[in-house]
C-alpha cells in the first residue's frame, strides 16, 4: 500500500456478502450480514481485468483510451452504459473484445444488436468472423454486470453519472473488486452505507482533487494532518456578481474553462455544486471534519488539491489538467501507469494564481458542508434536489441562480429522522427531493412564463 497507515484505506468500514436485493437493483449494506472482508488488491504486475460502467462517456471514453495505450496492464472485459449510444458502445465493445455488455435502458438491447453488426461490418469482419458479446438490458442490468462474478474482473471503474450509479457502486463492493470511483454521487449518497461495505483500500478515488488528496496524505499520518485544500477552477463564472449571472444560459454555463466533461458535472463546476459534492466527499474517503476542508479557486486547474500538515509544510500535487491521469493512477493502483499524461513542461513560462472563493455569490460549497454536518439523508437530498434542478436549467424551465437556491429550500424543507441510516431512508429522501424540487421549479417556470407573456 502506497498510503501511510491510517490513510491506507480511503475508505474504512467492514465488508461482506449476501443481503436482500432491492427492486431498483441495491443490495442493503444495512441488511448485510457481518462477515470478514474478501476483498484483495489485484497482484501488482499481473494484467487486470478491468469493468468500465458508463464506457460513452467523458471518463468511460478516456478509461478506454487508457486500457488502449496499456495493452500489457489492462485488458477489458465488460463495458456498461445508459443505452444513449450504442452506436459509440458497439465501436467499444468491438474493438476491446469485451465479454458483456450492458444497458440500463431495456428498450435498447435490439438497437444494440443492431449496431453490433453495422460496427462488424463497417469493421470488414465476414460472418463467422466476430462474437457479439453477451448483451443484458434493463434498469438492474448495469448493477448487475458490476457485481459479476461470472466474468474475470479486477477493477470496475464506475463512470456513470449522478447517483443512479449507487446500485454498481454497491453491486462492486459487495463482489470485492477494487473500485475505481469516479462516480462521486455514490459515495454522498450512499455515505456511512457505501462506507461499511469498503474493505480498507477498497476504493480508490478517480476525482482528480481526490486523486491528489489521497497522494498528497502519503506523507504523513493522520494526526500530522491540519487541514485539505480542494482547489476549484471557479468555472466560467468567477468574478461574475450574483446579478450577472441571473442570466447565464445553459450554452454558457456548459463552456468550461479547463476542463472538459459530460453535461451534468460541467454545469455543477459552473454553480461550485461539483465542489460542494468534493467536500462532501473528501469528508467521507478521508474523515476528515469539515471545518478542516477549505476550498481555493485556482483558475489554471495545474495543483488538483493539497494536504497542510501541522509543521506548516504544505503537499500539492501538480499536472495539467488531463483526467486519464487519475483514471490510470486509479485502474493500476498502486502502481503509477508510465506516461499516462504529460507531465508540467518547465521550460515555458507561466502563472498559478489562488484566490479565496466568493462564498456569497457562489453558496453551493457552504451548503453542501451544512448538509454534510447534518448528515444522513441530507447529502443526499442536495444531490437529489440538484440534478432535477440542473436538468431543468437545461431544458430553460430555470435561471441558473434558480438552481442552488432550490436545492437550499428543498435542503432546509428537510426532515432527516434519526436512527441507523438504510438504504430505503436513502431513496426515499431522494424521491422526495426529486419531487420537491420538480413542484419547485415548476412553479418557477410558470412564474418565467406569466412574467413573459
Ligand atoms: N468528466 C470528468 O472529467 C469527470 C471528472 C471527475 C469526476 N467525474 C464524475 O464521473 C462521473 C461521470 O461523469 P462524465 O462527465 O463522464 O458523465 P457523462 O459524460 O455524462 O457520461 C455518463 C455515462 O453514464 C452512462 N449512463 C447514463 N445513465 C446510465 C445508467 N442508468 N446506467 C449506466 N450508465 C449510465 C452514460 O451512457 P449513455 O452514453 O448511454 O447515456 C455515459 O456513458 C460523474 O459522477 C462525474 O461527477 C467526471
Amino acid at each position: 500500500m502506497p498510503f501511510g497507515a491510517g490513510w491506507g484505506a480511503f475508505v474504512m468500514g467492514r465488508f461482506g456478502v449476501g443481503g436482500a436485493r432491492r427492486e431498483n437493483g441495491c443490495v442493503d449494506p444495512s441488511e448485510r450480514a457481518t462477515i470478514p472482508p474478501t476483498f484483495r488488491v489485484p497482484e501488482p504486475g499481473r494484467r487486470r481485468d478491468v469493468v468500465i460502467l458508463g464506457s460513452t462517456g467523458s471518463i468511460g471514453t478516456q478509461a478506454v483510451d487508457v486500457v488502449k495505450a496499456n495493452p500489457d496492464r489492462f485488458r477489458v472485459t465488460a463495458l456498461a452504459a445508459g443505452g444513449g449510444r450504442v452506436d459509440l458502445l458497439a465501436e467499444q465493445a468491438l474493438e476491446l473484445g469485451v465479454k458483456a455488455v450492458a444497458v440500463a435502458k431495456a428498450g435498447a438491447a435490439e438497437d444494440l444488436q443492431l449496431a453490433f453488426y453495422a460496427e462488424a461490418k463497417r469493421r470488414g469482419f465476414e460472418r463467422g468472423e466476430f462474437a457479439i458479446p453477451a448483451i443484458s438490458a434493463g434498469p438492474d442490468a448495469v448493477a448487475q454486470l458490476a457485481g459479476t462474478t461470472d466474468l474475470p474482473c479486477d477493477v470496475v471503474l464506475n463512470g456513470i453519472t449522478g447517483s443512479l450509479g449507487l446500485a454498481s457502486t454497491i453491486a462492486a463492493l459487495s463482489a470485492g473488486h477494487l473500485l475505481a470511483l469516479a462516480n462521486k454521487e455514490s459515495l454522498i449518497v450512499g455515505g456511512p452505507l457505501v462506507k461499511r461495505l469498503a474493505a480498507p483500500g477498497q476504493i480508490v478515488p478517480v476525482d482528480s482533487e481526490h486523486s491528489a488528496l489521497a497522494q498528497c496524505l502519503a506523507a504523513g499520518d493522520r494526526t500530522e494532518v491540519r487541514r485539505l485544500v480542494v482547489t476549484a477552477s471557479g468555472g466560467p463564472f468567477r468574478g461574475r456578481s450574483r446579478a450577472e449571472l441571473a442570466g447565464v444560459t445553459p450554452e454558457q454555463a456548459l463552456n468550461h474553462p479547463t476542463w472538459d466533461m459530460g453535461p451534468v458535472i460541467t454545469i455543477n463546476s459552473a454553480t461550485l455544486v461539483n465542489k460542494g459534492l468534493e467536500v462532501i466527499e473528501a469528508h467521507l474517503l478521508f474523515d476528515v471534519p469539515f471545518d478542516d476542508i477549505e476550498v481555493v479557486v485556482h483558475p489554471q486547474s495545474m495543483i488538483h488539491s493539497m494536504v497542510e500538515f501541522v509543521d506548516g509544510t504544505t503537499f500539492a500535487h501538480a499536472g495539467p489538467p488531463n483526467m486519464r491521469l487519475p483514471i490510470a493512477y486509479a485502474l493500476g493502483h498502486p502502481k503509477r501507469v508510465p506516461e499516462a499524461a504529460p507531465p508540467v513542461d518547465w521550460t515555458k513560462a507561466q502563472s498559478w494564481t489562488f484566490e479565496p472563493l466568493d462564498h456569497e455569490v457562489f453558496p453551493a460549497v457552504r451548503l453542501a458542508a451544512e448538509a454534510g454536518r447534518r448528515g444522513r439523508t441530507v447529502p443526499a437530498v442536495y444531490n437529489a434536489a440538484n440534478e432535477e434542478c440542473v436538468q431543468a436549467f437545461l431544458e430553460h424551465r430555470l435561471p441558473f441562480t434558480g438552481i442552488v437556491d432550490t436545492v437550499a429550500r428543498v435542503v432546509s424543507e428537510h426532515e432527516t429522522g434519526e436512527g441507523p441510516l438504510t438504504l430505503d431512508d436513502v431513496l426515499r429522501a431522494e424521491t422526495w427531493a426529486r419531487e420537491r424540487a420538480r413542484e419547485l421549479t415548476s412553479a418557477e417556470t410558470a412564474g418565467v412564463r406569466g412574467a413573459s407573456g
